[in-house]
């Protein structure tokens, strides 16, 4: 098989005429290779509400200045309204020849209203137009990948409230370090999206500036209206130079590094979800909903959206990687280069938002197997710091003389092969006299995370006090959203 025989567009020979839009100096047309290099529709025309958006506000601003008349307008409007209403309906027919998204709603609007069409692209360039078109569609991801985060957080803060007393091994290095609670544990992962919400928040105030009036880079002889374009967008203002506008594709790049952060804490609990699933711990159990089994051994049930979601964090963080490389060296102003930036940007937001939306359906979908869980909390000496606590808090012993007697203690329970519990009050005094039957209070699971009170810490009286709080501010921000106020 060859590269070639799947490459259609590659038969040889120069297409046989020159592009409508900007072949008034061609005499014949692109070769098919210049023609499939070039292309972009195959993948931009997924930014055509932004398209038609960005035109009926810039038609809107040109007749509002007197550079178009109101029937051209009118004209205009419509046109774009139809060309709208038959994208969506499938009825649409791009054509590669016209290469790009731009051109290819331009064209059709020329052919549909005649004159009053070729006016719209004045006092404007497809490098001011595709800018404003990413900035918007970025802006749109934002607010879906937002509304999913809230979403997925509440799912969270909703588990975590109800497993805020149930003890799991908590662990550094992966070795059993204290008890702490599983709704503990889920609310730290609400801590890490509520920062990812943040970072995109912070990114999408930074973007909201319109590109739209620096034309193809030095900005336009026109009497155009830039603050009234960026107002009908929702543009907080318009850009302040021409040259970065059209280059700047920061807010892009802002946008994939949140995220890949985001991509890397889904990729963290799907690798926990996928230890905890594991036979030998056993903490959670997925339903048939979400797991799959395998082709040759019958007991078999598989995580495979969690390790699909620790996955796709390749495709998220290569976006990003993708276009910093892009961008890397590019002199000012456009360069066809940037025609390489849309599809990092809608490939890491189909996978973020996918494992979003898996990753809430596993968290929902959970069974916690907590007496499963609260079995091994206590396993591992894991109240050995609570032991060296007590000395310290009650036989005033140094933190440091305390940890070597609890070491101690811990090398005596281990070569008889049991808890510290199970240790006796002789064993307990032959390496420290002064401590008393007490201690044993301190030494289960329950009084352990019970003890851990310090704000942010994992006693059952904090955790359900945080999912709350949690529970309380998602639901102001989901009325918020759905009222718009
Ligand atoms: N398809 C192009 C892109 O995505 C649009 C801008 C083209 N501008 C130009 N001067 N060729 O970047």
């Amino acid at each position: 098989m060859s590269l070639e025989e799947d490459r259609p567009a590659a038969k040889p020979g120069p297409a046989d005429t020159a592009n409508a839009a900007w072949g008034g100096r061609f005499a014949g047309g692109p070769s098919a290779i210049m023609q499939e290099i070039n292309v972009s529709i195959g993948f931009d025309r997924a930014l055509w509400r932004q398209d038609i958006r960005g035109s009926l506000a810039h038609a809107h601003m040109l007749q509002a200045v007197g550079i178009l008349s109101a029937s051209d307008h009118a004209a205009i409007r419509d046109g774009l309204e139809s060309i709208a209403a038959d994208i969506e309906a499938g009825r649409f027919v791009f054509e590669t020849a016209l290469e790009d998204i731009h051109m290819n709603i331009e064209a059709r609007l020329a052919e549909r209203i005649g004159e009053a069409g070729k006016r719209l692209h004045t006092a404007r360039s497809r490098n001011d137009q595709v800018a404003t078109d990413l900035r918007l569609w970025v802006r749109d991801a934002i607010d879906a990948i937002d509304a999913q985060l809230r979403s997925l957080m509440t799912g969270l803060a909703q588990r975590a409230a109800s497993h805020a007393a149930d003890p799991m091994p908590g662990f550094t290095h992966l070795q059993t370090a204290q008890p702490v609670t599983f709704g503990h544990h889920l609310l730290a992962y609400v801590e890490m999206l509520s920062r990812d919400r943040g970072r995109l928040a912070d990114a999408r105030r930074r973007l909201n500036e319109c590109p739209l009036g620096s034309a193809a880079l030095a900005g336009t002889s026109f009497p155009i209206d830039r603050r009234m374009t960026a107002s009908l967008l929702g543009f907080d203002r318009p850009t302040q130079n021409s040259l970065d506008a059209v280059s700047d594709r920061d807010f892009a790049l802002e946008y994939l590094s949140a995220l890949s952060i985001l991509a890397v804490h889904l990729s963290r609990l799907a690798e926990e979800i996928v230890t905890w699933c594991s036979t030998p711990f056993g903490f959670v159990r997925l339903s048939d909903a979400f797991t799959t089994g395998s082709s040759i051994m019958p007991q078999k049930r598989n995580p495979d959206a969690a390790e699909l979601t620790r996955a796709k964090t390749g495709r998220i963080v290569g976006g990003l990687v993708g276009l910093l490389t892009v961008m890397k060296g590019l002199p000012l102003a456009y360069a066809k280069d940037m025609q390489e930036d849309k599809e990092p940007v809608f490939q890491a937001t189909e996978a973020a938002s996918l494992c979003l939306a898996a990753t809430e359906g596993m968290v929902r979908d959970l069974e916690a197997r907590t007496d499963r869980m609260a079995a091994l909390a206590g396993a591992g000496y894991a109240t050995a710091t609570d032991l060296a606590d007590w000395l310290v808090r009650v036989l005033k012993l140094p933190f440091r003389t305390a940890h070597h007697v609890t070491g101690r203690l811990v090398g005596r329970a281990e070569a008889r092969g049991v808890d510290l519990s199970a240790l006796t009050l002789d064993e307990m005094q032959a390496e420290e006299p002064g401590i008393t039957d007490a201690v044993f209070a301190v030494l289960s699971v329950d009084a352990s995370v019970a003890s851990r009170t310090s704000e942010g810490g994992t006693a059952p009286a904090n955790v359900a006090a945080q999912a709350s709080s949690w529970l309380a501010i998602l639901a102001t921000q989901t009325r918020t959203k759905e009222t718009g106020a």
